[in-house]
């Protein structure tokens, strides 16, 4: 099937997501290479976003294909509750990565699951039902996962889940709570508001605090050591858990192995990771708490469970990929790549008037593009659909075989870990040209 019959067919037979479906036009995917992939006509893209920051190690890698070939001629199917191979060594190398005392793990599907058994931890752990989260955070699409996103996706299903409480984001850019600050004084402004959300919400009513490790699909909007040091601090003072979401900040994307790892000393309590962790060969998430709650669990029932829980495929997909990124030291690579793209993109936001902001770390990064520098005036409405001068950009940088996640205001450059530094350079070219006289 050429490019044309495959998208037609697709658009037959499936429902497409976060789309209504007549304006639903898909490029096609028929194979990959590292950082680039190529539609059924052979027409190559640069992968710009990893499939949606999922792909980090690249397309097509030889090590992860073949772990999957040789566990699928072994077992490919267990029932949850049983021991294996795959699930007891994936187990022992997510404890090896993470913070020292977190070293037991839940096996999910994907990252909406993982939040979602993080949070059931958390309440069944402090017998409290609240969690506090970002507006500006994306967590999943299952129910919990979505109420907690307060990312606008969740509209469409509220009222949700009614224990979930959002806190402001810490966005030196565009929050009023930042004007005239500077960014640490309005990081810690923010972190004495959420000490009055909790003193009003009921300190023994809140069982966790959730954030994204680093600020994701909501434009990398992540806020200092102030802020997180100062989260931390509440989090101790009320007994309140702090569950960090690395599903998409995890295995290297921010140039370090979690976000996190920017704030050395930061104890999460429970970690939610996905994508990354088999960079999209398999579906798989996980749930990573502190000792001191898989000591809870002891002798306390986990009510949770899921059929294809730690399924074999998956977690020899997930103990390939960490053999990949520490094989070919991609976690340093993506934080040395990441200063190339940094500068890449700092260099674009001088010389293009319509960059208002360039963020981000490793190679995770956003370019919030406006109308006007001093007003800061969007070029496309928050939760709107793209204004035709943002829609445009998208089209161009499709057009010049660049495939990226663009919404509102916000392009975003997250390309898998292994891109090279003349892929790099292309990608920065292209986007130089399409923002063209901006
Ligand atoms: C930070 C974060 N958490 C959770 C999820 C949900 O993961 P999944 O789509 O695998 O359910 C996403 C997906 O983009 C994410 O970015």
């Amino acid at each position: 099937m050429n490019h044309e019959q495959l998208v037609a067919k697709t658009k037959a037979y499936n429902l497409g997501s976060w789309a209504a479906q007549a304006a639903w036009q898909p490029i096609s995917i028929a194979r990959g290479q590292g950082a680039i992939f190529w539609d059924a006509d052979g027409r190559r893209y640069l992968d710009w976003s990893s499939q949606a920051f999922n792909v980090n190690i690249g397309h097509g890698h030889p090590h992860v294909i073949a772990a999957i070939q040789r566990q699928a001629a072994t077992l490919c199917s267990a029932s949850p509750g049983l021991a294996h191979a795959p699930r007891a060594r994936l187990g022992e190398l997510l404890a090896e990565i993470t913070p020292p005392h977190m070293r037991k793990s839940f096996f999910t599907l994907g990252g909406a699951e993982a939040v979602e058994n993080a949070l059931k931890i958390a309440r069944l752990y402090t017998g409290r039902q609240k969690i506090l989260s970002r507006y500006r955070a994306y967590h999943g699409a299952t129910f919990a996962a979505m109420s907690a996103g307060g990312d606008p996706r969740r509209l469409a299903n509220e009222p949700g889940v009614p224990w979930i409480v959002h806190i402001h984001d810490p966005y030196a850019y565009r929050s009023p709570l930042y004007r005239g600050r500077t960014p640490e004084e309005g990081d810690q402004a923010l972190v004495d508001q959420i000490a009055e959300t909790i003193e009003f919400e009921g300190p023994d009513q809140i069982a966790g605090i959730l954030l994204e490790g680093y600020s994701g699909a909501n434009g990398a909007i992540q806020g200092g050591e102030t802020f997180w040091r100062g989260v931390q601090t509440l989090c101790h003072r009320y007994g309140i858990l702090l569950i960090v979401d690395e599903v998409l900040s995890g295995f290297g994307r921010t140039g370090r192995w979690f976000g996190i790892d920017h704030y050395p000393g930061l104890r999460p309590d429970i970690l939610a990771l996905a994508k990354g962790l088999t960079s999209g060969y398999a579906p798989l998430g996980a749930v990573v708490v502190s000792d001191a709650i898989a000591t809870f669990f002891e002798d306390h029932t986990l009510w949770a469970g899921l059929t294809l829980h730690a399924h074999p495929l998956s977690c020899a997909a997930a103990i390939a990929t960490i053999e990949v990124y520490r094989q070919e030291g991609l976690i340093e690579r993506a934080a040395l790549m990441g200063e190339a793209l940094a500068a890449g993109l700092a260099d674009l936001a001088r010389r293009h008037a319509c960059v208002g902001e360039a963020r981000g770390v490793g190679l995770h990064h956003v370019l919030e593009l406006v109308r006007d520098r001093e007003t800061r005036e969007p070029l496309s409405p928050f939760h709107r659909p793209l204004s035709p001068a943002m829609a445009a950009i998208a089209a161009a940088l499709r057009g010049a075989g660049l495939y990226t996640v663009v919404r509102w205001n916000y392009l975003f450059s997250a390309p898998p870990l292994v891109i090279t530094e003349s892929q790099l350079a292309e990608g920065l070219d292209i986007l130089d040209r399409v923002l063209g006289g901006g």
